[in-house]
């Protein structure tokens, strides 16, 4: 029996209660209520359908955040994260856009690239022999899109780029995907092509495989607010809006804080992408890259003044899918989708935009008003409360106890908690 399948047995065994366990676990007190730990046995067949050597699963938060008006329509955003202050600031702004229209929307269709390197005695012109041989090459893929095609997606176009410096020939052929994030058909497409590709250019295939870049699969939002309602700690609302626009305007021109101000963003988009069951790494990847088009990185929202409303906008690519992989397959996932009424992958990429959007307005305006880590404060306290013990509703009852006493560390809260504990035991029976 291998490892993983015996650390199974012996885990789901203890959680039934029957026999201890001859392998050497942790220790601890706490190791007793398997929900904690990622051993429930029905999560336990699911992790093991969806990975390999499964022994558990990682229960990372799920709020719901908004409401947010988005193209016109009201909607509450599932974010799974484990960060705190991410959902409450996405909440903050896409209550305060709603008092003014909230936030519109556009996205491209969902077209994405499979790549095909070839090498071998080759030079600029195989490009041209590409292009020359496109009817040829697409009748070759057709098999391989009929389904796709079908569903209105399928073969776009293709081009060809002779790499200079490692002599290697680089074919895209761009398919739209639809619905889907599209690994598996591009990946398939790059493998269908490798015969008709090495036939057209003599030369032999290094390596097939789809591009995360996602140039074309973009997704905008936009927002308009009077400057009256950003007012923060310290400045007018005129005041405020001026320093977000200087702040985003930072973030374009200085590259250690565009990582930062780009990584914002993510927080809101990154966490929809985990709600929703989607590859967050290529669409990580595909953001980053697109920050970096023009050459040095940069912060992906623009903010401007015109009398008194601030104007934002985000692009970026957003390879979505409501389909495939995890994505309505796992039941958070499901679950997930149906709250925001089931849209199509560009709808679910334009709702992901608005939420970027949405999380860098909260995040600058925090920034350049009472700043970050305040907020913060609240969440510690929680933590603190809970490591202390407290658990259901004394965690926020004791955390404003932390807040007011200014108690900042754990072993403080532990000794307070005691004494805290006994005193409202009664309040809370
Ligand atoms: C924290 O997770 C995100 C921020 O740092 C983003 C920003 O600085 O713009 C607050």
């Amino acid at each position: 029996m291998t490892f993983w399948k015996k650390f199974r047995k012996e885990s789901v065994r203890k959680r039934r209660g029957s026999i201890s366990s001859d392998m050497s676990e942790p220790k601890s007190e706490k190791r007793t209520d398997f929900s904690f730990t990622g051993l429930d046995e029905d999560l336990l067949d699911l992790s093991e359908v969806m990975i390999e050597q499964a022994i558990g699963y990682v229960g990372v938060p799920l709020g719901l955040a908004g409401p947010f008006i988005i193209d016109g329509r009201e909607i509450m955003i599932p974010m799974a994260t484990e960060e705190p202050s991410v959902v409450a600031a996405a909440s903050f702004a896409g209550r305060l856009l709603s008092k003014h229209g909230g936030i519109s929307t556009q996205s491209k269709e969902p077209v994405m690239a499979a790549q095909v390197f070839l090498e071998g005695n080759l030079d600029f012109s195989s490009a041209g022999k590409i292009l020359d041989s496109r009817d040829e090459i697409r009748g070759h893929l057709q098999k391989t899109l009929e389904s796709m095609e079908r569903r209105g997606g399928g073969w776009r176009d293709i081009d060809a780029r002779w790499i200079a410096p490692s002599k290697t020939l680089a074919v895209n052929i761009q398919i739209d995907v639809r619905d889907s994030m599209g690994a598996n058909l591009l990946n398939s497409v790059a493998e269908k092509a490798r015969p008709v590709l090495e036939r057209i250019t003599g030369g032999r295939v290094l390596m097939a495989i789809l591009s995360n870049r996602s140039w074309h699969r973009t997704a905008s939002a936009r927002l308009g607010i009077s400057a009256d309602e950003l007012r923060g700690v310290g400045f007018n609302g005129g005041e405020t809006a001026r320093r977000i626009v200087r702040a985003a305007r930072v973030a374009r021109e200085d590259f250690d804080r565009a990582v930062t101000h780009n990584k914002g963003i993510m927080n809101g988009i990154s966490a929809l992408a985990l709600a929703t069951g989607n590859d967050s790494r290529a669409i990580e990847a595909a953001a980053h890259a697109y920050a970096a088009r023009y050459g040095p990185y940069h912060g992906l929202s623009q903010y401007w003044i015109e009398g008194n409303t601030l104007h934002g906008t985000l692009e970026l690519p957003l390879p979505f899918a409501v389909t495939g992989g995890a994505v309505g397959f796992h039941p958070a996932s499901r679950w997930c989708l149906e709250q925001l009424g089931n849209p199509d992958a560009p709808g679910l990429s334009r709702i992901a935009a608005a939420l970027g959007l949405a999380q860098n307005l909260a995040a600058l305006r925090a920034l350049v008003c009472e700043g970050i880590p305040k907020g913060h404060m609240n969440f510690h306290a929680r933590r603190l409360a809970y490591n202390a013990g407290a658990r259901g509703e004394r965690i926020p009852a004791f955390a404003a106890v932390m807040c007011s006493e200014n108690i900042r560390n754990r072993e403080t809260a532990s000794r307070r908690f005691a004494r805290w504990i006994e005193k409202t035991d009664a309040e809370f029976k």
